[in-house]
């Protein structure tokens, strides 16, 4: 199975992803978490990335899909893929065609998360992760049950991105709708888009995307 999961920031692709990681053994590809890797360890990529993150606009095509490229080689054929953030232009989808094929893969699912964008900076601005596993939390909708303590890996280093603030987070919205979200109706041509309400629980959203796989 190879899904996209694609919305706006804060839609919720990265919690989603580590549900289905967790009750599918799926692998997520995450785009974003490979380039905020990459400026942590401070690589080529990472130092061209670093400045227009920051701005909350989009890195090269070349550069993600290369990294989507050398993720999915190194993937057996029976780990489903969720492309998580990718792709996010017309050229990055024709990429991922190409890039599927090359591996004897086809995608199953674009699964849009539909969500009032209002409603996301708020999200957004209320995010944290773990610094040891990157497990997601936000303040108020999904804290840890021990505040202060990582549900996941018990670790009390809690971080906030450095993009999470709100004109940033207006500039990555522009961004999605500018040159993401034209993406769609190519996907829609081949029958494979299905949406979810993303405003919904976690849980909810969950069960609707386990629906559509099921399906
Ligand atoms: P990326 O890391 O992909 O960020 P994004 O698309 O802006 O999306 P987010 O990660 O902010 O949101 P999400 O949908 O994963 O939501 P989450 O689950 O965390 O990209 C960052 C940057 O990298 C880009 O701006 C760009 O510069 C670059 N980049 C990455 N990929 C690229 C590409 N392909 N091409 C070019 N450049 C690229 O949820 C958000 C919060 O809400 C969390 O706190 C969560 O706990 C909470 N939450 C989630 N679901 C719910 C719910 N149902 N109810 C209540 N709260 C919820
Ligand atoms: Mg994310």
């Amino acid at each position: 199975m190879n899904i996209i999961l694609l919305g706006p920031p804060g839609a919720g692709k990265g919690t989603q992803s580590a549900g289905l990681v967790e009750r599918h053994g799926m692998r997520q590809l995450s785009t974003g978490d490979m380039l905020r890797a990459a400026v942590k360890a401070g690589t080529p990529v990472g130092l061209k990335a670093k400045a227009v993150m920051e701005r909350g606009e989009l890195v090269s095509d070349e550069i993600v899909s290369a990294l989507i490229d050398d993720e999915l080689a190194s993937m057996g054929p029976e780990t489903g893929a969720i492309f998580d953030g990718y792709p996010r232009t017309a050229a990055q989808a024709d990429a991922l065609d190409a890039i599927l094929a090359k591996n004897g893969r086809a995608l199953d699912h674009v699964i849009e998360l539909e969500v009032n964008e209002d409603a996301l900076v708020e999200r957004i601005t209320g995010r944290f992760s773990c610094g040891n596993c990157g497990a997601l939390y936000h303040d108020t909708a999904n804290p840890p049950s021990e505040p202060g303590k990582c549900d996941a890996c018990g670790s009390s280093d809690f971080r906030r991105r450095p993009d999470d603030n709100e004109e940033t987070v207006r500039t990555r919205m522009a961004e999605y709708r500018a040159k993401t979200a034209p993406i769609l109706p190519g996907y829609e041509a081949r029958g494979i888009v299905s949406r979810v309400d993303g405003m919904g629980a976690i849980d909810a959203v969950a069960n609707a995307i386990d629906g559509i796989l099921a399906s």
